[in-house]
């Protein structure tokens, strides 16, 4: 048997944190729809490196254009800012051995950090865009921006859209991949904090 939300949160989904649920959609933890993770890098306007750890996102688009799709970025973050000034930034995606670096980018956040020196890595001179890409990055897409749209009209987060206009391919590795966690339809219980995976082939 199935079990149906809707557009209201169920009460017994209760918050793991104060707003919680002002921040995120309930439909968001009966998911947990796997994510893959990536850098973003913009350039600070002092002209340091900005480097965000992102997790919600699709790479699509036609003959006519390939786009990074980017739901979910905090309005309040340093990234939108930055892409909102600059029309451009770069998406690097890193293997599973970088989590570490990749987290220490939210610790040294400020304007005075270089991001990407703060965590050991290395920025790497884009060809389309002012900021850099990541050296250490087996992909990265160099985007200028198409559009920024507030989904929700509330201002929270945005759905930031990029043009790719150059991808740099090293040796491809394993992508890392977010898995929020998902609470029980029926019970709202279940882990209050996500996972992060190494995506494996199976064919
Ligand atoms: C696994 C993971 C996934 C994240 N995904 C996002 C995301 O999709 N959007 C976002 O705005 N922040 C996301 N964050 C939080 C940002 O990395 C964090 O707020 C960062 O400090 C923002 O940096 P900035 O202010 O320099 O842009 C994520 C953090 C982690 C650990």
């Amino acid at each position: 048997m199935k079990t149906e939300i809707g557009l209201e949160r169920p009460a017994h989904f209760k918050e793991d944190w104060p707003g919680m649920y002002d921040v995120f959609s309930h439909f968001e933890y009966v998911a947990g729809v796997p994510q893959p993770l990536f850098l973003i890098t913009t350039l600070k306007e002092n002209g340091n490196v900005n480097a965000c750890f992102q997790g919600w996102s699709a790479f699509s688009g036609d003959a006519d254009g390939f786009y990074a799709v980017i739901p979910g970025c905090w309005t309040l973050s340093h990234t939108y800012k930055n892409i909102l000034r600059d029309k451009e930034f770069c998406v690097n995606f890193m293997s599973a051995g970088y989590y570490g670096a990749c987290k220490k980018t939210i610790e040294a956040n400020g304007e005075d950090n270089d991001e990407l020196e703060a965590a050991g890595l290395t920025a790497e001179a884009s060809k389309t865009v002012r900021p850099p890409r990541v050296k250490e990055a087996f992909l990265s897409y160099e985007c200028k921006l198409h559009s920024d749209i507030d989904l929700s009209g509330k201002g929270k987060t945005r759905l930031v859209i990029g043009r790719v206009t150059m991808a740099a391919i090293g040796d491809k590795k394993d992508y890392m991949y977010y898995i929020n966690y998902r609470k029980d339809p029926v019970t709202g219980e279940g882990p209050s904090h996500g996972t992060v995976a190494a995506l494996t082939p199976i064919m």
